[in-house]
């Protein structure tokens, strides 16, 4: 049979090389070679249990489709350019292999369908990977808020001192973001879980095909509920690539931090020679490179969020061309979260921390004046007052250049008279962190809680990766059963 002949039978004239060039989407959807096929076992096993097959078509078909396996997992499944997609590929492959008992396949389906199908097999599989690579970077955030429990550092708002912290408390602050980001992706997975497969070009099929087998096939929880809507909806692929774009923007708001910190200026950290760079010309430099470009990067995701947006406002239903856009969007920004947070936690994780630098750094700026202030409130003074003379107290250490725990007895006096003795047991940066005890607090005891808080949370999520993946491991081995 030739090329031409899969579906050529309307045209007089043959399509010019520039046309195929221009519309072909093979790069990108050879990506989606394994779900095709596993889509087209579940299709034709349910034709075949519905007698819209014979049973002798429909198991010559199978094991055709089982050679094509075979063959892709030797990686010797060739693609030929001169088809426009990936469905055509394995379509005319499967023909040349087992004749035109193989154009049966495509009974009661269409690539429409299929396309949609194949993708939302693909969407599964890396959403799983992110939720891995944000796992394992949130992990490595943990061992750091194990270890830095009594690590103090100035905590920041406006980046000025504001109230010390520790180290761990703000490391919590990330791995809270990322547990979050993994949690947006299950929420995304859960909404994506019908198959759309069955739906055929737009209005369904004149067949008495059974969607629900062929969902269940592919480890779908059930199929799509319109046809119409089964072929151009794409929210599932905004959605996961929404969830991309806030665990991109997490992930740089760390880097914005790790650079700033790596800095001159700050000495907070120091990164591992294996993750840095050095300078073309300045010999002294050691760059943060990886961190800059997880930051920058992170336009290239919202970029592919904004193209999708963008495809995806001015379609009429159903199937349009413009569709065939969403691949590159979404297969570009997983692969970048997924690099980025794989690379981010080698950075964090080899890091060298300088708890000297961070407890010099919060020795300035008067970072205890708020604790001054609720000392006031304990002393009966209304909280706005308070703050008032915690304001010019720290107004006159600025001129006498002291520090709040500096002064005398008399001197805080001159602000209020019920200033005691016992202010400076609560003006030390120690006593400021362990006096926040409130849930969710700076304290050692509120870390504590924190960590097992989201180390639970790691690790239902990780049974549950462990679970979709067992589920979708044992369709595709029942699907693979020889005929
Ligand atoms: N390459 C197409 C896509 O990705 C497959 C579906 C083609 N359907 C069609 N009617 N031309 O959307």
């Amino acid at each position: 049979m030739s090329k031409q002949a899969l579906w050529s039978g309307r045209f007089e004239g043959e399509m010019d090389g520039s046309t195929l060039k221009f519309t072909s989407s093979l790069d990108v959807d050879s990506a989606l070679a394994f779900y095709d096929v596993m889509g087209s076992l579940a299709h034709v096993r349910m034709l075949k249990k519905q007698k819209i097959l014979s049973a002798g078509d429909a198991d010559e078909i199978i094991r055709g489709l089982l050679s094509i396996v075979s063959e892709m997992e030797r990686r010797e499944f060739e693609i030929d350019d001169s088809l426009e997609d990936i469905h055509t590929n394995i379509e005319f492959r499967l023909t040349s292999e087992i004749g035109p008992v193989g154009g049966r396949l495509h009974t009661g389906r269409s690539r429409n369908d299929q396309v949609a199908a194949d993708l939302r097999m693909y969407l599964r599989d890396v959403i799983l990977e992110a939720v891995i690579d944000l796992d394992s970077l949130a992990a490595s955030l943990l061992k750091i808020a194990e270890d830095h429990g009594d690590t103090i550092m100035p905590g920041f708002t406006h980046m000025q001192h504001a109230q010390p912290v520790t180290l761990a408390q703000h490391v919590m602050a990330h791995v809270f973001r990322l547990s979050r980001d993994a949690d947006r992706f299950f929420d995304a997975y859960d909404r994506m879980d019908r198959c759309p497969l069955g739906s055929a070009a737009l209005a369904g099929t004149t067949y008495p095909i059974d969607r629900k087998m062929t969902a269940e096939a592919l480890g779908f929880g059930s199929p799509t509920q319109n046809s119409m809507d089964s072929v151009s909806s794409r929210d599932n692929v905004l959605e996961t690539v929404f969830c991309a774009s806030m665990a991109a923007a997490d992930m740089s708001s760390m880097c914005e931090e790790l650079i700033v910190w790596s800095s001159q200026e700050f000495g907070f950290i120091e990164m591992d020679d294996a993750y840095t760079t050095g300078s073309s010309i300045m010999p002294q430099k050691k760059n943060p490179d990886i961190a800059e470009l997880i930051r920058g990067r992170t336009g290239t995701v919202v970029g592919d969020l904004v193209s999708l947006m963008t495809m995806a406002k001015g379609l009429p239903l159903s199937y349009n061309r413009d569709l065939q856009e969403d691949k590159r969007p979404l297969m570009d920004s997983m692969k970048i979260i997924s690099d980025s947070a794989h690379m981010l936690s080698k950075v964090i994780s080899s890091m060298k921390i300088n708890k000297d630098a961070m407890l010099a750094a919060v020795e300035k700026g008067f970072i205890n004046a708020t604790d001054l202030a609720d000392y006031l409130v304990t002393r009966g003074i209304p909280f706005r007052d308070a703050h008032g003379i915690a304001g010019e107290s720290v107004r006159y250490c600025i001129g006498s250049r002291k520090k709040l725990e500096d002064l005398t007895l008399d001197e805080f006096r001159k602000f209020s008279d019920s200033i005691d003795e016992d202010v400076y047991s609560i003006l030390p940066v120690k006593a400021c962190v362990e006096r926040r005890r409130s849930y969710g607090g700076t304290s050692s005891g509120s870390v504590d809680v924190q960590i097992t808080e989201a180390m639970g949370a790691v690790m239902e999520r990780s049974e549950r990766v462990r679970q979709e993946t067992q589920l979708i491991e044992n369709c595709w081995d029942d699907l693979l059963k020889e005929v």
